[in-house]
C-alpha cells in the first residue's frame, strides 16, 4: 500500500462523555465489530468508583487498565481505526484534555435520560477550541429519557454544537422499536432480545410506503413520518465538508449495551471521519503526507512496577514514517535518540512496531527524557503547539516531610509534573511550591506515588487560592507595575511564565478593574 493510502485509511479518534454515559460499553462494542476482542467484558472500565478514593489499590488498578487501554487499534472495512482512551474520572480531566490534542475527531456519548452533563460540556469545549469534528451518540434508548428534539436543543444550547440527526428513534424505553437511519434511508428494528441481526435492517427509501405500518404499527409510523418531515424542514442536508470543518455534528441514537445502532455509527464514522489532519507547530503547519517524520508526546505513563522508574511516552505520528531503530531529534533537548523497541497497540495487546504512519500512536520507552508536548523530528527544529495547561482549581502547598529525602522529593515532583499529573507553581513571594490540580484525588495520587516510587514523603498545607491565571500585557511598563503591585500573588509556572494567583473571584475581578490592560488567561496558551 502506498504511503498516501496508509494515511487516508487512518481514523484516530477519542470517545468523550460524562462518567456513566456509556463510553466503556460503546468502546467495547466497537472493538467487537473490529474483531479486536472476541468477548464482551474484555474492556475494563477505567473508572475509579466514588467512595474508593482512598483505596490506592483502586488507583493502581486504574493505572494498570489505563496503560492497557491507552490506545485501542483495529482494522475495519479496510480502515485502520485508533481509539485513544480518555480517563473516566473527572479528577483526571487534564489527561483527557491532552489526549484530545492527539485525536483527529471525537465521538460524544450522551445518556438519553441525563442529557448534556457538566463533564461533557468541558470536554466538548476542548474539542471545539481545536475545531475537532464531532459525532454525537445518544445512548440508552432502551430506557426512558428526554425527548429527542429536546436533546438536540440541549446540544445546541449547552454544547454550542450544530446538531444534525442522521438517525431518528422510534419511541424509547420499553416501547423502543428501533431507529430510522435518515442518512442511508434504512429502518433498523430493535428486537426484544436486544439483538440486532441482519434481518432487522430494512431499506426504506420512502417512509410513506404502506409497508412501514407493518413493521412499527400505525401510530408510530405516523409519528415517524411527521418527525422526519420536521427534521428535513428544520435541518439542512448533511454535507461531509460541514462536519469536517466542525460546523455540524451528526447525531445517532442507539443503545450501546444492546449493541444497537453501534454498527450504523461505526459504518458512517469510518466513511466520513477525517484521516490525519495537518498539525500546527510554532514554526509552520505540518502536513501528514510530508516525507520526513515528525510527532509529539501527548501522554506519559509511569511504569506500574515502582522498582523500575522507566516510563512509556505516547507519541502521535504527525507526518512521514516513524521507523524503528532510526535516529530522531528530540528538539527540546537538541539530542538525537534511537528507539530499539517502539510499541504499537492493537486492542490491549502491545507489540513491537517497525513502521508507524501518520495518525498512529507509538509507545516509546523513556527513562525521563520526555515531557508532555516534546517533539521528535528527522532534524528540523519544530515544536508542536496545542497542549495547553488549564488553570487548575485546587491548590496546596507541598512540603518535605523527610529532610533526609529532599533530593528524592524534588526528583519525584519533577517527574510527576512532566507526566502531567498536576501543575507546579513557584510562589515568588514566599518561595514555596504550590501544586495545582483539577480534582482532589490527584493530591492523594501524588503523595502515594512519591512514597512508593521515589521513597519521598510530602506534607500538604492549605493554600486558599481561587485560580492561577497566566497574564500578559502589551505594555512592558504596565506589566512591571502589575507585578510590583501584586508581588504577594505572583508565581511562575514550570516554564517560567508569569502566573497571577487570584484569592477569590472578587479579587480577580477587582484586579482586572485596577489593571484593565493586563490580560488574564485560563490556559497556558494564548
Ligand atoms: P462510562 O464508561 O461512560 O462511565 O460508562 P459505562 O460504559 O461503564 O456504562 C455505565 C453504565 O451504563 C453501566 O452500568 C452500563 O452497563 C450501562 N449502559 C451502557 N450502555 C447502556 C445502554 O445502552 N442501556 C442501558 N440500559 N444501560 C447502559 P453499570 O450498572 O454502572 O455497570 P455494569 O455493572 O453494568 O458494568
Amino acid at each position: 500500500m502506498t504511503f498516501e493510502k496508509e494515511i487516508l485509511r487512518r481514523r484516530t479518534f477519542g470517545i468523550v462523555s460524562h462518567p456513566d454515559a456509556g463510553k466503556t460499553t460503546l468502546t467495547e462494542k466497537l472493538l467487537l465489530f473490529g474483531g479486536a476482542i472476541q468477548v464482551a467484558g474484555a474492556v475494563k472500565s477505567n473508572k475509579i468508583k466514588r467512595g474508593a478514593t482512598s483505596d490506592f489499590m483502586e488507583i493502581e488498578r486504574q493505572r494498570g487498565i489505563s496503560v492497557a487501554t491507552s490506545v485501542m487499534g483495529f482494522e475495519y472495512e479496510g480502515r485502520m481505526v485508533n481509539i485513544l482512551d480518555t480517563p473516566g474520572h473527572q479528577d483526571f480531566a487534564e489527561d483527557t484534555y491532552r489526549t484530545l490534542t492527539a485525536v483527529d475527531s471525537a465521538i460524544v456519548v450522551i445518556d438519553v435520560a441525563k442529557g448534556v452533563e457538566p463533564q461533557t460540556e468541558k470536554l466538548v469545549e476542548v474539542c471545539r477550541m481545536r475545531d475537532t469534528p464531532m459525532i454525537v451518540f445518544i445512548n440508552k434508548l432502551d430506557r426512558m429519557g428526554k425527548d429527542a428534539f429536546e436533546l438536540l436543543d440541549e446540544l445546541e444550547a449547552k454544547l454550542g454544537l450544530n446538531p444534525l440527526p442522521l438517525s431518528w428513534p422510534i419511541n424509547m424505553g420499553p416501547e423502543f422499536k428501533g431507529v430510522y437511519n435518515i442518512y442511508d434511508r434504512k429502518l433498523v428494528l430493535f428486537d426484544a432480545h436486544g439483538k440486532q441481526t441482519g434481518k432487522s435492517t430494512i431499506e426504506f427509501a420512502d417512509l410513506n410506503d404502506d409497508a412501514l405500518v407493518k413493521h412499527i404499527g400505525e401510530r408510530d409510523a405516523g409519528i415517524l413520518r411527521e418527525e422526519v418531515e420536521m427534521i428535513e424542514e428544520i435541518y439542512s442536508e448533511f454535507e461531509v465538508e460541514d462536519y469536517l470543518g466542525g460546523l455540524v455534528s451528526p447525531v445517532f441514537f442507539g443503545s450501546a449495551i444492546n449493541n444497537f445502532g453501534v454498527k450504523e455509527l461505526l459504518d458512517c464514522f469510518v466513511r466520513i471521519a477525517p484521516s490525519p489532519l495537518p498539525s500546527k507547530t510554532e514554526e509552520r503547519i505540518i502536513k501528514p503526507n510530508e516525507k520526513t517524520f515528525s510527532g509529539f508526546v501527548f501522554k506519559i505513563h509511569a511504569n506500574m512496577d515502582p522498582k523500575h522508574r522507566d516510563r512509556l511516552a505516547f507519541v502521535k505520528v504527525c507526518s512521514g514514517k516513524f521507523e524503528r531503530g532510526k535516529n530522531y531529534l528530540h528538539t527540546r533537548l537538541g539530542k538525537t535518540l534511537k528507539f530499539a523497541n517502539p510499541t504499537t497497540f492493537m486492542a490491549s495487546k502491545k507489540s513491537i512496531v517497525d513502521i508507524a504512519y501518520p495518525g498512529d500512536i507509538v509507545g516509546l520507552h523513556d527513562t525521563g527524557k520526555f515531557k508532555i508536548g516534546d517533539t521528535l523530528t528527522e532534524g528540523e527544529d519544530l515544536h508542536f503547539k496545542g497542549i495547553p495547561s488549564f488553570s487548575p482549581e485546587m491548590f496546596r502547598y507541598i512540603e518535605n516531610a523527610d529532610p533526609m529525602k529532599s533530593k528524592q522529593l524534588a526528583k519525584g515532583i519533577d517527574q510527576l509534573m512532566d507526566e502531567g499529573v498536576a501543575q507546579l507553581f513557584y510562589h515568588q513571594y514566599n518561595n514555596r511550591k504550590i501544586i495545582g490540580c483539577v480534582g482532589a484525588l490527584q493530591f492523594e495520587v501524588i503523595q502515594y506515588r512519591l512514597e512508593h516510587e521515589y521513597s519521598a514523603s510530602c506534607r500538604w498545607e492549605p493554600a486558599t487560592l481561587y485560580k492561577a491565571c497566566w497574564i500578559s500585557c502589551e505594555d512592558p511598563a504596565t506589566l512591571k507595575a502589575f507585578k510590583t503591585r501584586k508581588a504577594r500573588n505572583m508565581a511562575k509556572d514550570k516554564h517560567g511564565s508569569d502566573v497571577y494567583l487570584a484569592l477569590s473571584a472578587w479579587d480577580l475581578n477587582s484586579t482586572q478593574d485596577l489593571f484593565p490592560d493586563v490580560k488574564f488567561h485560563f490556559k497556558s496558551e494564548f
